[in-house]
């Protein structure tokens, strides 16, 4: 590591902090020009920006890990420039090909090598690319300008306490509308997010599940992260929905689940009322990992699962291997890990 930092890793939990470079491309006259690593952490934008307005926008979510090696390596970035490019493409910005979005990534890691916390420590450095319509407009149109930016922020656990056992409650709103945007990763969703969150927070609880828009019986997401529940004869199964954001987390747990467990896989309805077909449930996503859910209140009633205090095995076998193929301790299926050299 050249420089060096003062952050107490143990410590990190997931708030920003600024790091010493970003990277900043801009989207002029049909594309996108090389872009640049800066320092400054502002964006001067038009305040007639539809990001502004209109909610043009969207974001990523990836990490960097190192490995006990001290190498640094990405985990699938190559499925999260797919899916910026899905979201890009629903709310009408230009795409950012996949070997930008991946390059992008590497400058941000390389130039803030410093900020990866250690081996060991269990923090990463959580990556953040975006993309934003800017520029002058004012009717209800695509922007005339976009930026393509990545900062990133080392980062502890999303939840409190990590991999322990957290509570969810049923959210009194939907996050997604059937044809909406439930799908892409856009910035709406999680304004619309913010309410339900706070009120289950209020009730103790560590955030809102959503439930499915159109009928309200099936589980959706669990607040920014996916949902799986390990059947009482071992399978693994997660909710299969168009309003569901794609998780790359819960797309890796299906193939581990399979290929590594031996477990069967199911993507199908998780209805809310038979919630007892599982011992073990949890959320997973690039921030959540795997959190364990300990139970889910659901009209006045806790359904609890494993356990509100100890980690299943099922979901502990999932997470180590999650975790160990992440961080370069089990090996990885081809094309997983990328090296940011
Ligand atoms: N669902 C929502 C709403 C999210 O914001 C996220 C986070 O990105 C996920 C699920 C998990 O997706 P991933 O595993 O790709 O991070
Ligand atoms: C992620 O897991 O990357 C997320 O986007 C979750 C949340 C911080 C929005």
């Amino acid at each position: 590591m050249s420089k060096q930092t003062n952050i107490d890793w143990s410590k990190l939990g997931f708030s920003y902090m600024k790091t010493d470079f970003r990277y900043i491309s801009r989207w002029k006259d049909g594309k996108w020009d090389d872009g640049k690593l800066v320092e400054d952490n502002r964006l001067s934008i038009s305040e007639a920006s539809t990001a502004l307005h209109y909610g043009q926008q969207c974001f990523e979510g990836l990490k960097a890990y190192r490995t006990k090696e001290n190498k640094i390596q990405l985990f699938r970035p190559d499925e999260n420039a797919s899916r910026l490019k899905n979201s890009c493409k629903r709310v009408l910005m230009p795409e950012v090909p996949v070997e930008k979005f991946i390059d992008a990534c590497k400058q941000v890691v390389k130039a803030n090598e410093h900020f990866v916390p250690p081996y060991g420590s269990g923090a990463t450095l959580y990556l953040r690319p975006f993309v934003i319509g800017v520029g002058d407009n004012l009717g209800v149109k695509p922007a005339p300008e976009y930026i393509f930016c990545v900062f990133c922020v080392p980062v502890g656990p999303y939840f409190k306490g990590g991999m322990a056992p957290v509570n969810f409650t049923i959210a009194d709103y939907d996050r997604a509308a059937p044809y909406g945007t439930g799908a892409a990763k856009v910035g709406g969703n999680y304004a619309g997010s913010l309410l339900p969150h706070e009120e289950a927070v209020k009730k103790g609880f560590a955030d809102a599940i959503y439930l499915d828009p159109k009928t309200h019986t099936k589980i959706e997401e669990v607040g920014a992260a996916n949902f799986f529940g390990i059947t009482n004869d071992d399978k693994f199964i997660t909710p299969n929905s168009p309003s569901i954001l794609p998780s790359i987390t819960k797309y890796s747990l299906m193939h581990i689940a399979k290929e590594y467990l031996e477990m069967e896989v199911i993507e199908r309805d998780v209805f809310i009322d038979k919630l007892d077909e599982f011992k073990e449930a949890g959320a997973c996503g690039t921030a959540a990992v795997i959190t364990p859910i300990g139970g889910i209140e659901y009209k006045g009633d806790l359904h609890v699962f494993h356990s509100e205090t100890e980690v299943g095995p099922v979901t502990k076998k999932l997470y180590d291997t999650l975790y160990g193929i992440q961080f370069g301790d089990v090996e990885a299926p081809e094309g997983w890990i990328v090296e940011v050299e």
